[in-house]
């Protein structure tokens, strides 16, 4: 999604250029076109393209040098991919620059008002179709009709919008940059007599570690040495700890993996390890509270929605605790049932989507408690919830969720067990999984997978069924598939085959079967055998091999971890489809890594 970037220094550099690499460090996020804006000599640089940031010809940017640049990656959504809906977008004499990541929910409202102001005027002045274009007008408008300073009329601006947005705002002439938020990420990063700020750390961290999150509805003024915080509505001065980033560039980057999927699947044992390194105090805090609940709720998107349910199933089975399972956009109908006895655990690996966040405030409007399980630090969500558990697994880079989404299991079975008041015993189980997989989890499994995956390439459509535990994995597995290899996938309950989807199993069409040693073995047979009289192609994981089977992917038997062990092998399936069909893996076509509008 939307990726915003701006740099202010006190020495001349070469900023385009830097706003260009800064860029590419939000590549991740997803986008679908770029720009960027430049204040050099006095006069405005700016320059957009659809596609690739990291293609961009850079010889054009070497030459623009000066002190203050912002920069955007746009993944569409208010008009096409074009290159004149590409951010930044300017008033009309192009003095003042605006990049924006979320929506302005009343633009119509907006351009109706600025089309009454300006009469004749305001024909013509819009140059797009995004929703973003009001910003730059509107504060133009105020600077130049009612006469206000440009800090004036930008808060005055930012007072008008309705919806959710970060955004950052450039004026020639003028020697800071300004920036205000509400819903939608952005951080500041402080480095030497210069200051940066982006949608997320890795777009500054080869420059500096010192970081601060800007809350909702706080807007900042920023020149090269001074940084000042207010409230968009009061304009009192807000006062915000700056904090040090821990994590390393490195574990941001390839490692000599040709893509960063394939290294965030193969690392899966060192992210788990980190995983269960939870402190006894906070899950147990944690899990006091949802002990305490009448009515308790888990929420999540894509892979954290399915992450989410398993987090439901583990709590029945471990905790004997009745939980419900939703995905963020869809929870607003159970509002009705909320109260303050009612708790909520967000499980999200970015912390910023919009439809988990919605979720959450229809929550907190009813007073519930707001619990979250996150991977980065300091994000929307965080900042919502009461307590949060980290799952530690590192920056996840690439668009499909693959050790976030194993790291979430992991950090679930241990708050069922805290909750169930066995703790040792889940961490105990949890020391063994990683063995296990640290073990198991080795180039040859990859290497397996992908002599399987050769048979599979030129297939249309594949079925994944699993039952009990193994049921959300299998719609995890579709999921996966579906986003890199762009496949036709779907999973479903072992049980709900013979109902409808047995239907469309014909000669050769593939099924993968999830068999894990528990409970649901003997169903899961008697299925796979449904299929298989049809000419289904059976590819079973399980950590037996069996008749069954046309092709046997090994795991090792986990127990209640066994999601675990059944997911690891469709990321790499996936990934390998994804690469024989000559898709990237790491940023599929249409997808984003953070969905920040709903
Ligand atoms: C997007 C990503 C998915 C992710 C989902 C939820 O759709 O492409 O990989 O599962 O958002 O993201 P979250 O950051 O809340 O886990």
């Amino acid at each position: 999604m939307c990726g915003i970037f701006g740099y202010i220094g006190n020495t001349k550099k070469k900023v385009a250029l830097m706003t260009n690499k800064a860029l590419c460090e939000l590549e991740y996020r997803g986008y679908d076109s770029w720009g960027i804006a430049a204040e050099s000599d006095k006069k405005m640089f700016s320059v957009k393209a659809v596609g690739k940031i990291s293609l961009a010809s850079t010889s054009a940017l070497q030459g623009i040098e000066g002190n203050v640049a912002i920069g955007h990656s746009r993944w569409a959504t208010h008009g096409g991919v074009t290159e004149a809906n590409a951010h930044p977008h300017f008033n009309g004499a192009h003095t003042i620059a605006v990049v924006h990541n979320g929506i302005v929910e009343n633009h119509d409202a907006i351009k109706s008002f600025l089309c009454e102001k300006l009469g004749n005027a305001f024909d013509g002045l819009f140059c797009s179709e995004t929703d973003t274009e009001v910003i730059p007008h509107l504060i133009d408008y105020f600077i130049t009709h009612e006469k206000k300073t440009f800090e004036a009329a930008f808060v005055e601006a930012g007072r008008m919008l309705e919806g959710r947005y970060a955004v950052v705002a450039m004026k020639i002439g003028e020697p800071y940059l300004l920036a205000m938020r509400d819903g939608s990420p952005l951080v500041i990063g402080k480095g030497n007599h210069e200051y940066f700020l982006a949608s997320d750390v890795p777009a500054f961290l080869l420059h500096t570690r010192t970081v601060l999150y800007p809350g909702d509805r706080e807007y900042l003024k920023i020149s090269a040495d001074t940084m000042l915080l207010r409230n968009l509505d009061t304009a009192k001065k807000v006062d915000r700890e700056w904090t040090t980033v821990t994590w390393d560039k490195g574990s941001a980057t390839k490692e000599g993996y040709p893509h960063y999927m394939l290294k965030e699947i193969m690392e899966q044992s060192l992210s788990l390890d980190k995983a269960i390194r939870q402190e006894d105090a906070k899950l147990a805090e944690f899990a006091k509270i949802m002990k305490d609940s009448e009515h308790l709720f888990f929420i999540g998107c894509g892979t954290a929605a399915k992450m989410a349910k398993l987090g439901e199933l583990y709590v029945a089975r471990i905790a004997g605790r009745l939980a419900h399972a939703y995905v963020g956009s869809e929870f607003k109908v159970y509002e009705q049932f909320l109260n303050k006895k009612s708790t909520i655990v967000a499980v999200s690996q970015s912390g910023e989507t919009a439809d988990v966040l919605e979720g959450l405030r229809v929550a907190d409007a009813m007073n519930a408690r707001i619990l979250a399980l996150l991977n980065v630090v300091g994000s929307s969500i965080d900042r919502m919830s009461k307590k949060t558990l980290f799952i530690n697994a590192g920056p996840e880079i690439a668009v499909a969720s693959t050790k976030a989404a194993t790291a979430q299991i992991a950090v679930l079975m241990l708050i069922a067990y805290a909750l169930a008041g066995k703790l040792a015993e889940g961490k105990h189980l949890m020391r063994g999984v990683v063995k296990d997989i640290k073990t198991w989890l080795t180039p040859d499994v990859s290497y397996d997978i992908q002599k399987i995956v050769v048979k599979l390439a030129k297939k249309n459509d594949l079925y994944i069924i699993g039952r009990g535990l193994s049921a959300p994995i299998a719609h995890e597995a579709a999921i996966k598939i579906q986003e890199v290899s762009y496949i036709h996938a779907e999973g479903f309950p072992g049980g709900e085959l013979k109902h409808g989807p047995i239907a469309l199993i014909e000669h050769g069409t593939p099924v993968i079967a999830l068999i894990p040693n528990d409970e649901t073995k003997r169903d899961m047979e008697s299925n796979t055998m449904e299929l298989r009289s049809r000419g289904a192609y059976v590819i079973g994981i399980a950590p037996e091999n069996s008749r069954l089977f046309d092709e046997w992917i090994p795991v090792p038997d986990l127990g209640p971890a066994s999601p675990i062990a059944s997911i690891i092998p469709i990321q790499l399936l996936a990934y390998h489809l994804a690469v024989l069909r000559g898709n990237d893996p790491d940023k599929p076509r249409n997808l984003a890594k953070s969905v920040t509008v709903k």
